[in-house]
């Protein structure tokens, strides 16, 4: 079975889907192909904060409306350390930017409606996709679905298959250059039914590791716990992920909730940036081509930052056939892509507990950065206007 499209997307995650949706708002046809169920895709927990530039895009394409009624807008964070805490004031800091706290999974149900909506190619559990033809002026997708083989001809692909996808994957050997670090941590996160102990979102530095206080909604808490990268979900029986929580967020006056853990994961901590971010016919966006770690809450808004861009370039390659704006897709994704890898580090260096600290000089150093953030409005300023996002 063979069929046509201008832009085969593969990867139904917020890359794909924004992809989707702008192109269809240009007038320019797309399929996306997503090798998980809906269901597996909408219940997938992951990130959670949004910047005001990836909420201001979703209200533009009309896929605002329920982020706009149920997300729920936080004007500054606060950073824990010594037992005590500091706030750090967005919209003061930033001339009235803020964030937004919306699940990842809402996001992808809101765009999928959508699509469906309009009637939209959208086609799950795929199988086996393999992009073929890259370098040539009519790239292919064949894949298998519904246990048919069908091929697809394209124009453009766009790779948004994340971390472990196969675009990637399809650039000949030695076309890519691959910046990589590994972490020696990761994280531990739970979703508890409880009320939130806390009005905003708190990053804390402890003696004992990092912790993060964060939300869903009033009835649902989200919380995070530094761990070891080789730690298994059964070392950490409840009991034990509470105390926890309790020691390293410790401070006067204020106390964590408790309630019962409906969802659990451990999240390995990767920097990955695999550069240029486009060969032939083959642009690549979001996880599939860098992956940040999550201190930052960056990896999601990184990815709608890419498409966006993408888009662009699409929309004046399908309607003029100038192709200087896709010529130029990944150096100008890379200077934002690199500006959020290094925010992304600052944060996790300075936030982590690291396992080579011996003699506590890191933590120190550590330490005197975080105040210094506290004290110096230029330090604060700067902090303030990456996590509300660059306006680049
Ligand atoms: P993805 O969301 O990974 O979407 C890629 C899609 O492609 C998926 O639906 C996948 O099923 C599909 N796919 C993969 N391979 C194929 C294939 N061969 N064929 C067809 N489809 C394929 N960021 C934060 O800011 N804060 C967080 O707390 C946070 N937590 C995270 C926890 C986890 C476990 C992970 C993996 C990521 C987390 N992130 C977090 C990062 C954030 O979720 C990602 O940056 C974001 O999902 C990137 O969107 P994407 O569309 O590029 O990729
Ligand atoms: C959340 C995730 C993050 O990575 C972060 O830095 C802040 C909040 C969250 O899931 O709510």
């Amino acid at each position: 079975m063979s069929e046509r499209t201008q832009v085969g997307i593969v990867g139904a995650g917020p890359a794909g889907l924004v992809l989707g949706h702008l192109l269809h708002g240009m007038g320019i046809e797309a399929v996306v192909l997503e090798d998980r169920s809906r269901e597996y895709v909408e219940r997938r927990i992951r990130a959670g904060v949004l910047e005001q530039g990836t909420v201001d895009l979703l209200k533009e394409m009309g896929v605002g409306a329920r982020m706009e009624r149920e997300g729920l807008v936080h004007e500054g964070v606060e950073l824990r350390f010594g037992g005590r805490g500091h706030r750090i004031d967005f919209v003061a800091l930033t001339g009235g930017r803020a964030i937004t706290i919306y699940g990842q999974q809402e996001v992808v149900k809101d765009l999928i409606a959508a699509r469906l909506d309009f009637g939209g190619p959208l086609l799950f559990e795929v199988e086996d996709v393999r992009p073929e033809g890259i370098e040539s002026g009519s790239p292919t997708l064949r894949f298998r679905h519904e246990a048919v083989e069908r091929e697809l001809r394209c124009d453009i692909v766009a790779g948004c298959d994340g971390h472990h996808g196969v675009c990637r994957d399809a650039v000949p050997a030695g076309a890519l250059t691959v910046h990589q670090r590994d972490w020696p941590f990761a994280w531990l996160g739970i979703l508890a039914e409880v009320a939130p102990s806390s009005d905003e979102l708190i990053y804390c530095h402890s003696e004992r590791g990092f912790a993060l206080h964060s939300l869903r909604s009033p009835e649902l808490t989200r919380l995070y716990l530094q761990c070891d990268p080789y730690d298994e979900l059964d070392s950490w029986p409840d009991a034990r992920i509470w105390e926890e929580l309790h020691t390293r967020f410790a401070t006067d006056g204020w106390s964590l909730a408790e309630g019962p853990i409906v969802e659990r994961g451990i999240t390995p901590m990767r920097s990955f940036v695999a550069e240029p971010m486009q060969h032939g016919r083959l642009y690549l966006a979001g996880d599939a081509v860098h992956i940040v770690p999550p201190t930052g809450a960056k990896g999601l808004n990184l990815a709608v930052a890419d498409v966006r861009v993408l888009a662009e370039g699409l929309e004046r390659f399908f309607s003029t056939g100038d192709q200087s704006l896709l010529r130029a897709y990944s150096d100008t994704c890379l200077r934002r892509v690199w500006h959020t890898q290094h925010f992304s580090w600052w944060m996790t260096s300075m936030l982590h507990r690291m396992p080579d600290d011996h003699d506590g000089f890191q933590a120190k150093l550590q330490l005197a950065q975080l105040d210094y953030v506290c004290s110096s409005p230029a330090a604060s300023t700067s902090l303030a206007e990456n996590y509300v996002g660059l306006q680049l």
